[in-house]
């Protein structure tokens, strides 16, 4: 749980790096329909949910620098609606938003258009971020077309129109202890979650009945929902990247891949396990799946302050590479290999992403032109993987295979802690559980 006073902390944060005579435009998300009048789960915006920690669709968070220097936060937000209410559920109401969220003002929404127009008028920059909602975005260019047109009423639009999304994207990268206690429990829900599907994998079984105790497990620690869509493939689906019909049945012999996290509080957790459908791996599943394992663990000794996602990719490129020569998969030298990215056949994606409330979480991957380096309080995903489908130029045995192995890495002080550790991951390890 994150406090209030937090949520105030980011605010103020934010309104420190704003200029004199500014204001902050930061709306929540819509809800949006699934079919007819039902919608899709609601999903707050991670940006606004960051700055105010509130659950609701149909609000605006407007923070405001004074020529002074003087910030202030105020939301919009709905009604209370006694009828609605009954509908569809609680509304928290501007009042005791007010104190709930630690806020200088609130708002109904129905006062919205009258009040923002005096909160913004006057003030030299506009933060916001454009281009996320189509209607917001609408509204802020009409509020501002009509300061711009009565200046005689003593309307005056900002000059400057700034993103919003730099400096709330580079706070958000760095996790307040708060922030990694959620996310070490989401991991270790999602790790535990995992550890169910391997146990009851076996031939005959389904890639939605996998599906199915993974999300079960889940919703029973309190985490309603997946942070993405789970994948869940067995024998050539592993292949396929984003995978996520899981509506076949696992095969004797093959392996599984699933890539699932929860999502707790807002955050996620993204965890990748490659096991075999019958518990006992192949010798060509040992070769492959070691050698994803081997190049995971070189990029592991890149996450460390000072580190880069590049330099790490490149130490897991050269693993892999050396092996699929081992292999007899690539042939060539290894440098001329290295060099022309010959893996890359087999390893089309990144190596990992930064993590946080969205599952490839914002935050800048290069600064000043250079690739951006680990400090402490980062979290990012390192995600090898190898993929042979069935048409891939390889020999018979690596036919139908994909392997990804992905764990959740804080940057610490020293070096780095895996958040998902509590997932077998050696080939011991998951024939250790799965024998069980
Ligand atoms: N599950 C999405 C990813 O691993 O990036
Ligand atoms: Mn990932
Ligand atoms: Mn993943």
């Amino acid at each position: 749980m994150i406090e209030t006073t937090e949520f105030v902390t980011r605010r103020e944060r934010l309104l420190s790096t704003m200029k004199a005579n500014s204001v902050a435009l930061i709306p929540a998300a819509r809800e949006v329909t699934r079919s007819r009048d039902t919608e899709f789960p609601f999903r707050q915006d991670s940006d606004f949910f960051y700055l105010t920690g509130f659950k609701e669709p149909d609000a605006l968070l407007v923070l405001t620098k004074s020529i002074d220097g003087i910030g202030k936060s105020t939301l919009f937000c709905r009604n209370k609606d006694k009828v609605a209410e009954i509908w569809h559920g609680r509304r928290l109401g501007f009042e005791a938003a007010k104190t709930q969220l630690g806020l200088d003002d609130s708002y109904a929404l129905s006062e919205l258009d009258a009040t923002l127009l005096t909160l913004v008028n006057g003030k030299r920059v506009l933060y916001f971020a454009q281009g996320t909602y189509a209607d917001f975005d609408e509204q802020v260019w009409t509020l501002l077309n009509t300061l711009r047109g009565a200046p005689k009423k003593g309307y005056r639009a900002p000059e400057i129109i700034q993103d919003v999304r730099r400096v709330v994207h580079e706070m958000r990268l760095f996790k307040s202890p708060a922030e990694l206690s959620v996310m070490r429990k989401a991991a270790q829900i999602s790790a535990a979650a995992h550890v169910r599907a391997m146990q009851f994998a076996k031939p005959g079984a389904t890639e939605y009945q996998l599906e199915a105790e993974i999300h079960h497990h889940y919703a029973m620690q309190g985490a309603r929902h997946p942070a993405y869509g789970t994948i869940v493939g067995a024998g050539n689906n592993a292949t396929i990247l984003h995978y996520t019909e899981n509506s076949d049945a696992l095969n004797d012999g093959d392996l599984v891949l699933i890539d699932s996290g929860c999502e707790l509080e807002g955050y996620a957790a993204d965890i990748t396990r490659t096991f075999p459908v019958n518990g006992k791996f192949s010798d060509a599943q040992k070769a492959l799946y070691n050698l994803v394992l081997k190049a995971q663990y070189a990029a592991f000794e890149y996450v460390k302050p000072g580190g880069t996602l590049v330099a790490a990719n490149a130490a897991a490129m050269k693993v892999m590479t050396q092996g699929l020569i081992d292999l007899g998969i690539l042939a060539g030298t290894l440098d001329e290999l290295v060099e022309s990215q010959a893996c890359k056949a087999f390893y089309m994606h990144g190596l990992g992403h930064w993590l946080g409330l969205d599952v490839h979480d914002v935050g800048d991957y290069k600064q000043d032109e250079k690739d951006r380096k680990f400090e402490p309080s980062m979290v990012l995903t390192i995600e090898p993987g190898l993929y042979f489908d069935e048409d891939a130029e390889v020999p018979a045995q690596f036919k139908g295979i994909g392997i990804r192995i992905e764990d959740d890495l804080l940057v610490t002080e020293t070096g780095y802690d895996v958040l998902t550790k509590d997932v077998p991951k050696t080939i011991e390890e998951i024939e250790a559980l799965m024998a069980k």
